[in-house]
């Protein structure tokens, strides 16, 4: 592969001074990955450029069906002072197999990791500083092949933005409430559901949209067939402590194999936790919720990190979970998990990345 060339912008941006206020993927840092695919010449001319438009064919691939993935990742400034990334190996990864079911092509996973160690090294003033802060990366990938017949991609573009962020939700670390949806599902086995691609998410807008109108952050999916099992919350996966045991639905292949709900299993079971990966129904976990067997649930994700749920809502039936605040077991996720990313806990399954 060639060697990654970097044109420096030449009007730096000012970065953002009060960083309790950077919310979510709002703000771009200066720079940004790119290089383009053709079949039979493989990824080539890989560079990195000032952040700013890119031209695009309106006949484009993924304009008129869709053929796009990406991956949310983060960049932490540790407590002494290092750069690092956690587990990007299983984001790379993940990425390789959203492409393969969208037909686009395969990145070669030491060149992508060289690509994001470049470009985060490049931005690392725009790094956070405060606790609770990140620098987000957004690597995505998108089929730019010039026709309108439906065919898979020969053409393709993969790119690496970067945002400095703060707590993916307005509530911050404060439980959110979430309503289950009956009508609209998300995915289907056998369809996208595991893959990290755009469409799964367009999907998912309309009941989102329902359930903020109705005053809930976000809307809990059940699977596409029976409408029976808990899938998986819009941007995160979803982990449930009942009587003691913590149970999350399994990787059917409708749900996303998230990184953060993976680490949790893994801290989980470290600590001596039962967790159950199964079909998880939403009378088995309404009946939990009604007899005081649900002790905690909360959400997992790489933007929302480990995200507790104070209230459920079921056909119009109110459930607070862990009297609405958040519970022990989240909490305790939470510190350990940001801990190991700020550097503050040891890395003792070695996850970390330094970057530099
Ligand atoms: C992430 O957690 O990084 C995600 O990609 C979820 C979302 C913001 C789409």
């Amino acid at each position: 592969m060639e060697e990654i060339r970097i044109v420096r912008t030449t009007a730096p941006k000012e970065k953002p001074k009060d960083e309790s206020k950077l919310g979510f993927g709002q703000i771009f840092t200066d720079h940004m990955f790119i290089m383009e695919y053709a079949e039979g010449k493989g990824w080539h001319d890989p560079r990195i450029v000032p952040f700013g438009d890119i031209p695009m064919n309106p006949a484009a691939s993924v304009l008129h069906y869709g053929t796009e993935i990406f991956e949310g990742m983060k960049a932490y400034r540790t407590v002494s002072g290092d750069i690092r990334m956690f587990r990007p190996q299983e984001n790379i990864r993940r990425m390789n197999n959203s492409a393969e079911r969208l037909c686009l092509p395969q990145l070669d996973e030491a060149f992508a990791l060289k690509a994001l160690d470049t470009l985060v090294e490049l931005e690392k003033d725009w790094v956070p500083h405060s606790e609770g802060t990140s620098l987000y990366l957004r690597p995505f990938m998108y089929g730019s092949d010039p026709h309108l017949g439906v065919h898979a991609v020969h053409n393709a573009v993969f790119v690496i933005i970067c945002s400095p962020v703060g707590a993916y939700y307005a509530e911050g670390i404060n439980p959110v409430k979430i309503i289950i949806e009956s009508d609209d599902v998300r995915a289907v086995r056998g369809g996208t559901g595991y893959a990290k691609c755009g469409g799964n998410y367009a999907a998912s807008l309309r009941a989102g949209a329902r359930a903020e109108k109705k005053g809930y952050t976000q809307v809990l999916w059940l699977d596409g067939v029976e409408r029976k099992y808990i899938e998986e919350v819009g941007s995160m996966n979803v982990m449930f402590k009942v009587a003691g045991k913590i149970v999350t639905p399994a990787l059917t292949g409708s749900v996303l194999p998230g990184i953060t709900r993976k680490s949790c299993i893994e801290l989980l079971r470290s600590w001596g936790y039962e967790v159950e990966e199964r079909l998880f129904s939403v009378d088995e976990l309404t009946r939990a919720a009604a007899d005081g067997t649900l002790e905690e649930a909360w959400g997992t994700g790489t933007a929302a990190v480990v995200s507790p749920i104070g209230q459920l809502c079921y056909k119009d039936t109110e459930y607070v979970v862990s009297g609405g605040q958040i519970g022990e077991i989240t909490q305790k996720l939470y510190d350990n998990l940001t801990g190991i990313q700020w550097g503050k806990e040891p890395d003792t399954f070695g996850w970390c990345h330094k970057v530099c």
